[in-house]
């Protein structure tokens, strides 16, 4: 038996390793070809200082007060030398990945499916050359066949499916789009990743999760795997587009509703001249008991405009929540961070 330990690096880059039951997590790193920042080795320099964001571990005694205080054990802050999992973890790495000798992972992958959603998006499939690992929420980089670049698209398939799937807007012109006009079963692509910081942190509260038009597709990797666990927590969904024709994949939220007791989702549409019977933005159509005086973890991937007008009504109705985290992308890059 093994668990797996995503090791974030302060670059966005996501690496997971297999850790043994009993074997500590700097010894699996190097094993399996990573240097994680260290020194002694053995709890005494406080080199390898991590912060573990998910999962259960053990510390230990055998390291010293120099090395980690007290406060800083009671924070998560772990050493790695000395850090034995219990479970599955999400590991904070304060270096970039290249300073443990190590990047992004590279997949290859041959188109499996596509569905075209009018002239919003296209819900594309691969098969890949491996099984996909990655933190649901997070988003590879996709090379764009017949062009030097790439283009980013969060996974809106569950980790470990045998598919990897995306939900990618439909761009007039743009590169993306164009080949996917075109492209057929079979065709191959690369893609790089995971990446970013924009991922489904252990649920302890209810969740609100904002998506701005193709912004859902991070959720439907998160909803998915939260459905498999049969998490019962309260989880809102409010789901924002510019036009009708935007909002799609609304059957998928409906099935999700059957499978997760919990889980409740509101649509909205912006244009002025729609007949859906949510006009308006997500913050005109968010109840005040959705975000349980701002005990709540709040989600949000939009547009930027989308990030502040929800930062701005936050603040304007005195409410905190707990952890606000957030992947604003525009039709060309993706970012993401996190607000207490
Ligand atoms: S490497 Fe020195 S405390 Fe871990």
């Amino acid at each position: 038996m093994t668990y797996a330990i995503a090791l974030n690096f302060e670059d966005g880059v996501t690496r997971f390793i297999d850790c043994k039951v009993g074997e500590k997590v700097l010894d699996a790193a190097f094993r399996q070809r990573i240097n994680l920042p260290m020194d002694c080795s053995d709890g005494v320099c406080g080199t390898c200082k991590c912060h573990c964001e998910t999962g259960a571990y053990d510390l230990g005694d055998d390291y010293i007060e120099d090395a980690l205080s007290e406060d800083e054990a009671g924070e998560r802050q772990v050493l790695t030398c000395q850090m034995v999992p219990q479970s599955d973890c999400v590991i904070a790495v304060p270096v970039p990945s290249s300073a443990c000798k190590t990047g992004t992972a590279q997949f290859s992958a041959t188109v499996a499916g596509i569905t075209r959603h009018a002239d919003a998006a296209v819900q594309v499939s691969f098969e890949l050359d491996q099984v996909p690992v990655f933190l649901p929420g997070q988003y590879v980089n996709i090379g764009v066949p017949g062009s030097a670049q790439t283009r980013s698209y969060s996974f809106s398939s569950r980790p470990g499916a045998s598919r990897a799937s995306f939900l990618i807007k439909h761009v007039p012109g743009g590169l993306m789009s164009g080949w996917l006009e075109r492209a057929q079963p079979g065709e191959a692509v690369t893609m790089t990743g995971p990446l970013g910081s924009f991922y489904l942190r252990e649920v302890v509260r209810p969740l609100l999760l904002l998506a701005g038009g193709t912004g859902l597709a991070p959720f439907l990797s998160m909803l998915e795997v939260l459905a498999e666990r049969g998490e019962s927590r309260p989880i809102q969904l409010i789901y924002g587009v510019t036009r009708d024709q935007d909002l799609v994949m609304v059957e998928a939220l409906e099935a999700f509703a059957q499978r997760l007791p919990g889980f409740g989702f509101v649509t909205c549409v912006a244009d002025p001249q729609t007949a859906h019977p949510q006009q308006g933005y997500v913050t005109q159509h968010m109840a005040s008991d959705v975000l349980h005086d701002g005990d709540v973890d709040v989600y949000l991937c939009g547009p930027p405009p989308m990030v502040d007008a929800v930062r701005q009504y936050f603040k304007a109705q005195g409410v905190s929540p707990a952890s606000f985290h957030y992947e604003k992308f525009t039709p060309n890059a993706i970012a993401t961070g996190d607000a207490a």
